[in-house]
């Protein structure tokens, strides 16, 4: 479902440009001008083949800085803006971005050029710390086994070698369920590693800002913890009272920023799951900007 169609002309933002594939879509249709934006460097070097189409900027950094970027190319308020969240098939398909439990590659998993490595996670930091963020951002209930076991394997030279500790870590009888058993930790620190949360945050607070009235917002996400953070920001920008509980009438007069297009989240269709297995765990939430 394409949660822009109504949107004829103006200014649409593709925070995660990615390999450009919800871009060229957009520029598919006339009245669009799209303000591209991607930290990694590859990606910026996939924006290069639309260079020559002068409805589209490309440009390098993080959607948590949304605000300084839009202002750096000139742009004050927005039509519509995407955010397809998470890390892209190419990141996840090259060993030496260090992303994946499946192929051994360097413990890096930085989507841009950040100074935080996995590395200096998985091989410095103290346990309490390396079993708070495999517990918080993986929800990963042997949290405490696993940083126990990266502890009194240190120095871990790269992501075959900690899948495996991570997978010895597990009780037997648990590695089953879920998936690879190091799926959760890896998706850890590659949030710890790039901030993503906060930047979600950042990123989502200032979009919600720029939208002009009738512009929409749409976040697709991959796991709970954002899909969590989406829907919690779009419904205290719906709200229409924040009185204190008991107050026998309104008197905020709160005025909501956004009305919620998606009731709940939307999943996947069969066939998009067939095209692209990894499109299973995704989840779509749409908001439009009130008239001001
Ligand atoms: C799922 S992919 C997007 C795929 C894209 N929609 C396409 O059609 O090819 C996510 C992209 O967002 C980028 N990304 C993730 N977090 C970001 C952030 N905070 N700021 C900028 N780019 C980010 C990643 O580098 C990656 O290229």
């Amino acid at each position: 479902m394409n949660m822009f169609s109504d949107i004829k002309s103006g200014v649409i933002v593709d925070a995660t440009f990615g390999g450009g594939g919800h871009t060229r879509r957009m520029l598919d249709r006339n009245g669009l001008t799209v303000v591209a934006i991607d930290r990694d460097a590859d990606a910026a070097a996939n924006a290069a083949e639309l260079a020559s189409d002068e409805r589209f900027v490309f440009v390098r950094g993080s959607f948590g800085n949304l605000d300084q970027l839009l202002d750096a190319e000139g742009v004050q308020s927005i039509d519509g803006v995407l955010f397809d969240l998470g890390v892209s098939s190419h990141q996840l398909d090259q060993p030496m971005r260090g992303f994946s439990y499946r192929h051994p590659g360097p413990l890096d998993m930085r989507m841009g050029d950040g100074p935080l490595t996995a590395s200096e996670i998985v091989n410095e930091w103290a346990e309490s710390d390396l079993a708070s963020v495999i517990s918080r951002y993986g929800e990963e209930r042997f949290a405490r086994r696993i940083a126990r076991a990266i502890l009194a394997a240190r120095p871990i030279a790269d992501t075959a070698a900690l899948a495996a500790i991570v997978r010895e870590a597990i009780p037997a009888a648990t590695r089953q369920t879920g998936g690879h058993p190091a799926r959760r930790t890896f998706q850890a620190l590659r949030i710890a590693v790039n901030d993503e949360l906060g930047e979600l945050e950042r990123g989502l607070d200032a979009a919600l800002d720029r939208l002009s009235p009738g512009g929409r917002c749409v976040v697709i996400s991959y796991h709970s913890l954002e899909d969590r953070i989406v829907k919690q920001k779009f419904v205290a920008a719906a709200r229409t009272c924040v009185c204190p509980p008991g107050l026998p009438i309104c008197v905020c007069e709160t005025v909501p920023q956004v009305t919620i297009v998606t009731k709940k989240a939307l999943g996947p269709s069969e066939a998009e799951v067939i095209r692209n297995p990894r499109a299973r765990s995704a989840k779509l939430r749409c908001c439009e900007k009130v008239a001001a």
